[in-house]
């Protein structure tokens, strides 16, 4: 160790970066990291997961207040919208999680060494003035927004999810360029608390990379609260004047073109990594055609010595990969065997319901055999029935020889934390009869998983 500053760097302190951080002090490595920003946590804790998180739960409170679903229970009141004052709710989660961080990198005596890393050669990076030398160096960068080609972010009218988050006002009118994650969340944001939402998306349905049937009924659910759609179609220019925006769309495939008027708009069409200013070129290491970073399965990329997890390598942009990810790097750096099994990843986007999925689509599954699909819906699902959430139901996808389960879907008030069960399911090479025959509690959402599970091989009792 005597060559080096440290045994480990991590360049990046989100939740990738911090992860690895801590588990590699754990391990009794000397360890830092190297963060430009403020504060610790990344894209997730400072704009992503957490504050996005904390608007969408004020704001269905808000609408549920609003729109008649708190009077379903009884509950009779007239909201009035404190915008200041949910935002400020959001900056305190924010404030408590990242300065979290900091207090765990002081326990784990992780130093944090402040600003923006560069390679200058091997082992080596520097950060302002500081040369920090490493025997290890973990490139836990993250991504950032895609920009639009001549679509200008002035964080006014044409904003990021970044801007999106802090809008000071209810924008009369929305128009969200891109139907993915980013935009049903935060166009659910800004339509419950009372604007009309716009979202204008390139390809024929929504949520690329969830199962068909899936993508549908979310489209469905989406539309029935107030969401317009625009599918097939891209948008081929913003012109912003005196505080509003004109966008120029058309049809995907061509075809006539025609104007939308708003007073927001949301470019949220996907995020790219972030190896620029890193200086990739002092150490030999290339990016692939989409700007990632490539590593074995231990994450160690061609260089030695320089390891690389999270949003800037292939694989879902999600926060717990990148956690996983960096606890597994931390562990083969340590000489134990870090794995992280990219097969089970769950995906979960936070509207309500929330729309949830491990595994293989059913579509990705059929191209790869014969296999069997049972699936329940919420509607008959007793407690999501007396809370008045019927919409939605669970898919099992299960492989018809074996019956081990390839991929659960699954649209419920609470199916980010119902997929949990399916992950770990799969994680254990369960099959649908091994679900369908586990006791689940009553009454809770996650006996549709089972019933859904019975689906597959027999029948469901509720229906
Ligand atoms: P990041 O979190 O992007 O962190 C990288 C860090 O590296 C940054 O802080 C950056 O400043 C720093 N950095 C970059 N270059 C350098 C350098 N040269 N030197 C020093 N520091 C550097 N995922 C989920 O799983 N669930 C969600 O609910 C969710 N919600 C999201 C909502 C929004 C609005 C957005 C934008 C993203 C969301 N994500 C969510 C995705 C999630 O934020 C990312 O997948 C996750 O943050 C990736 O972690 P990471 O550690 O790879 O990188
Ligand atoms: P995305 O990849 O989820 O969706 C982008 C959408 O934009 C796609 O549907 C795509 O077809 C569409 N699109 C692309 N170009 C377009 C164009 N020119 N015109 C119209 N539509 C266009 O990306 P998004 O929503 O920006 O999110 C980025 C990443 O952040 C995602 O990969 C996601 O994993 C992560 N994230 C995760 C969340 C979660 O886990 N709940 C929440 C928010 C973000």
């Amino acid at each position: 160790m005597a060559d080096f500053d440290f045994d480990v760097l991590v360049i990046g302190s989100g939740p990738g970066g911090y992860v690895a951080a801590i588990r590699a002090a754990q391990l009794g490595l000397k360890t830092a990291c190297a963060e430009g920003r403020e504060t610790l946590g990344g894209t997730c804790l400072n704009v992503g997961c957490i504050p996005s998180k904390a608007m969408l739960h004020a704001s269905e409170y808000f609408d549920a207040a609003a729109n008649g679903a708190f009077a379903k229970l009884g509950i009779k009141v007239k909201p009035e919208l404190d915008l200041d004052a949910m935002h400020g709710q959001r900056k305190d989660a924010v404030k408590g999680l990242t300065g979290g961080i900091e207090f765990l990198f002081k326990k784990n005596k992780v130093e944090w060494v402040k600003g923006y890393a560069t390679f200058t050669g091997p082992n080596t990076v520097k950060v302002g003035d500081r040369t920090v030398t490493a025997k290890n160096i973990i490139i836990a960068t993250g991504s950032s927004v895609t920009p639009l080609p001549g679509v200008e972010i002035d964080q006014k009218v044409v904003v990021d999810s970044t801007g999106a988050l802090e809008l000071p006002k209810v924008p009369e009118h929305m128009v969200v360029i891109g139907g993915g994650v980013i935009g049903l969340e935060l166009g659910s944001v800004w339509r419950r608390l009372g604007a009309k939402v716009t979202c204008v998306e390139f390809l024929d349905q929504i949520l690329p990379g969830f199962d068909g049937e899936v993508r549908k009924e979310a489209n469905k659910i989406m539309k029935k609260q107030g969401i317009e759609f625009k599918l097939g179609t891209k948008v081929t220019g913003v012109a912003t004047k005196g505080g509003k925006a004109t966008l120029t769309v058309e049809p995907a495939k061509g075809g006539a073109s025609e104007t939308i008027d708003a007073d927001c708009v949301l470019v949220s069409i996907g995020r790219k990594p972030n190896t620029d200013g890193l200086g990739l070129d002092a150490i030999g290491l290339q990016v692939n055609n989409r700007g990632q970073i490539e590593t074995d399965h231990d994450f160690r990329t061609k260089v030695p010595g320089v390891w690389a997890i999270g949003d800037v390598i292939p694989g879902p942009m999600l926060a717990h990969k990148a956690e996983d990810e960096g606890i597994a790097v931390a562990e083969n750096i340590a000489g134990l065997t870090g794995i992280v099994n990219h097969d089970v990843i769950p995906s979960v986007v936070y509207t309500m319901p929330e729309i949830a999925g491990v595994g293989l689509t059913e579509e990705q599954a059929k191209e790869k055999g014969e296999v069997k699909v049972g699936k329940f819906p919420m509607l008959a699902n007793s407690r999501a029935k007396t809370n008045h959430e019927p919409d939605g139901f669970v898919k099992v996808i299960a492989d018809a020889k074996s019956d081990r389960v390839l991929g659960v879907w699954c649209i419920a008030s609470v199916a980010g934390t119902m997929i949990a069960q399916a992950a770990q399911a799969m994680e254990f090479g369960a099959t649908s009869e091994d679900i369908a025959y586990t006791c689940h509690a009553h009454p809770t959402h996650s006996e549709a998983l089972k019933e859904a599970a019975m689906a597959v091989t027999g029948k469901p009792i509720h229906i």
